[in-house]
């Protein structure tokens, strides 16, 4: 597809730059990224809609590695909370609640331990396997975003609901995962944010039985797959 000069660039990710463009955003990837990986992107973003989750649609385009989607007029929560909305940790505590309650039932998306192990050595898959195991027997299986953070947390213009969204990492996952992970991307990118998080998430952990060793061991986890994602 040719864009025709109108276009202007909204959003940037490690893989992608989203535009707007006639009404509608366009995430358009590097042309290295792989095409099954933007065609698993589509099929997620399928899973959340139809789970009540997101309302953003992506449509092909005739370039796959161009997705076409609902535009969100609006800003990242993240933009606010750097300005010192610290109501911003409510939103996202409040945002983990609203994936974790949705019902799995009919959800087409894959299990963490069906995914987990791709790419990693013997070695860490002895480190975490176990790990992964031992709390996916201990704690029920919801969907799970798997990257929340405030960049990925848009706030409408209009005053409508904040819209969750890049639902390319979510799994069905006992619900500690999805707390470790954040808790792995704000000690990563922004440590004074940390016990801002804890503080904003405690009782929604300790509300699903969720034991401080526990956890920690989901934290582990889900840094020796933060670090494969980064190449590491
Ligand atoms: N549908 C959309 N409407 C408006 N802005 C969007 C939309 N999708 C993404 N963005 C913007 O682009 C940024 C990157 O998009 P995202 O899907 O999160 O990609 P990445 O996987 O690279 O993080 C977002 O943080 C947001 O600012
Ligand atoms: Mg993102």
């Amino acid at each position: 597809m040719n864009f025709d000069g109108s276009q202007v660039v909204i959003g940037r990710g490690a893989q992608a730059e989203v535009l707007r463009y006639h009404g509608y955003a366009y995430k358009v990837y590097k042309p290295t990224y792989p095409a099954e990986w933007i065609a698993f992107e589509k099929d997620q973003q399928t899973a959340v809609n139809q789970a009540g989750l997101c309302s953003v649609r992506y449509y092909d385009t005739d370039d796959e590695h161009i997705i076409k989607m609902d535009l969100i007029e609006g800003e990242e929560l993240e933009k606010k909370v750097r300005e010192g909305f610290l109501e911003g940790f409510d939103i996202l505590a409040g945002a983990f609640r609203k994936v974790h309650e949705a019902s799995v039932k009919g959800v087409l998306m894959p299990h963490l331990m069906d995914t987990a192990g791709m790419g990693l050595s013997m070695e860490e898959t002895e480190e975490i396997f176990p790990i992964i195991t031992r709390l996916c027997d201990t704690y029920p299986s919801c969907i799970c975003h798997l990257d929340m953070h405030f960049l990925n947390i848009m706030l409408p213009r209009d005053g409508s609901e904040y819209q969750i969204i890049d639902w390319m990492n979510a799994r069905i996952a006992p619900a500690v995962f999805d707390y470790a992970r954040t808790h792995v991307i704000f000690d990563e990118f922004a440590k004074e944010a940390v016990d801002f998080y804890m503080k904003a998430v405690a009782a929604d952990i300790a509300a699903l039985g969720i034991t401080d060793e526990d956890f920690h061991d989901a934290v582990k986890v889900c840094a020796v797959l933060r670090k494969k994602e980064k190449g590491e």
